[in-house]
């Protein structure tokens, strides 16, 4: 347990554990330190989420808490139970639970058998402590674990960095337009996990298979899930991260694999607890019930789309472009009807063209849009045009994608 929480004698974390840039998800987590909620840092594996831990510490720490006040616990290493673990640490640092006003911060707690009742009894016995858990799979999964801990657990979610980020991650926030395309083409390539940064394309690929993916299909469904089939969940990574946006078929997908529906079903949705994809479905319902069931599906990252392409060609760079806005917008919806729009957010059409020329054929599903559910604005996001459009139905603006991201607020 000492050598989980060195400030206790050094009075500050480690630099090495620390790193200097804050993500923006950073100071959503300061602020909720006053509250008294559970707070859960959940997200896709290597995105930083004990980094963020680590910072936390070091905030309280420059905001003169005790430092033995603060527990750290990371859930690789095996407990059996909270007890255990809170037991062990009253009695080495001498804590009145009820009293002292600690922070506690569980790391990896999906390990921990059963953890959502074993957090509400400290929750609620002790109303002074505040805890910090994080995991990297979805800790909401089963319905129940909503129920246990409904008020009190708060979700933040931690995406792999966004433009935004990206560029201020490498100091290159305000540079000149030019410039900034040019990181936008680097970040489609690159990807948003911050470990990769200054590596090379084939580094990044080599990371991506193997750090990131191996972990959550050979470690993380195939043992907290119990799946024995992990080559099959491969391949479905492989075959939505080669047709990024693709309308979700599972019959097709399972006979292309010669697997039943429902397995292959099953895997998606575990692929989607695991924040490796997102997925999107059809905005409006339609009588039509095979529409309604419409979904389109993502990798969440750029980066998992270059680890399994050979050739990155044009139509390929225009995927990721729109995987990178999907993600960034968290939009649930997009739309189909005898045209198509790629995300509706807040009930906006946005549609994603990364090319050269925008042609008045590309416009179509935004008017479609617009006209049917009698909205006055629409988006299309470009490759480098950018300029207002007048239509029969409103206005539609064209944006050049680098300049979207980097002006999109985070919601
Ligand atoms: N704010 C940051 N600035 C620079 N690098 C970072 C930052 N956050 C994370 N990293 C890099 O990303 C790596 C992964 O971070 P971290 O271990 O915090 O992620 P994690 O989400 O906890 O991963 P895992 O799911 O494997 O536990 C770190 O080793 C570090 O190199
Ligand atoms: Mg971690």
């Amino acid at each position: 347990m000492e050598e989980f929480n060195p400030w206790w004698f050094a009075g500050k974390v480690p630099a090495e554990l620390l790193h200097k840039y804050r993500r923006k998800l950073f100071y959503d987590l300061a602020e909720s330190l006053k509250k008294r909620y559970a707070a859960s840092i959940v997200g896709l594996r290597r995105t930083g989420k004990t980094t963020l831990m680590f910072q936390l510490i070091q905030k309280l720490l420059d905001d003169s808490a005790e430092k033995t006040n603060i527990l750290y616990f990371n859930f690789d290493e095996f407990v059996e139970n909270l007890d255990d673990l809170m037991d062990t640490y009253r009695e080495l640092k001498s804590k009145d639970l009820r009293n002292d006003k600690v922070y506690i911060f569980l790391d990896e707690i999906q390990k921990l058998s059963d953890w959502t009742n074993q957090l509400k009894k400290y929750y609620d016995l002790y109303p002074k402590i505040k805890f910090f858990v994080s995991g990297s799979e979805s800790l909401f999964i089963a319905s129940k674990t909503k129920e246990t801990l409904a008020g009190r657990i708060n979700e933040f979610r931690l995406n792999p960095l966004s433009f935004e980020e990206y560029a201020e991650i490498k100091d290159a926030e305000n540079l000149p337009s030019a410039k900034m395309k040019a990181l936008f083409s680097e970040y489609l390539e690159n990807g948003g996990f911050p470990e990769v940064i200054g590596k090379s394309r084939q580094e990044i690929k080599d990371y991506v298979k193997s750090v990131v993916l191996d972990k959550i299909i050979f470690k993380d469904i195939a043992v907290l899930f119990g799946i024995k089939d992990t080559e099959t969940i491969r391949q479905l990574v492989e075959i939505i991260a080669s047709n990024p946006g693709m309308y979700l078929d599972y019959q097709s997908i399972a006979k292309q694999l010669d697997k039943d529906r429902r397995s292959i079903k099953t895997y998606i949705m575990l692929l989607n607890d695991s924040f490796l994809i997102k997925i999107l479905g059809n905005y409006r319902k339609s009588k039509l019930s095979s529409i309604r069931k419409l979904k389109r599906v993502y990798p969440v990252d750029t980066s998992i789309i270059v680890a399994f392409n050979q050739n990155i060609d044009e139509k390929l760079i225009g995927q990721m472009a729109e995987t990178a806005i999907v993600n960034r917008l968290h939009s649930n919806n997009f739309w189909k009807n005898s045209h198509e729009v790629d995300i509706i957010y807040e009930d906006m059409p946005i549609e994603i063209k990364y090319k050269r020329k925008i042609l008045g054929s590309d416009i179509s599903g935004v008017r479609e849009f617009m006209r049917k559910f009698s909205v006055k604005k629409g988006i299309m996001i470009t490759k480098d045009e950018e300029r207002k459009i007048s239509v029969e139905e409103g206005s539609i603006s064209l944006i050049p994608a680098w300049i979207f991201l980097s002006v999109t607020k985070e919601k």
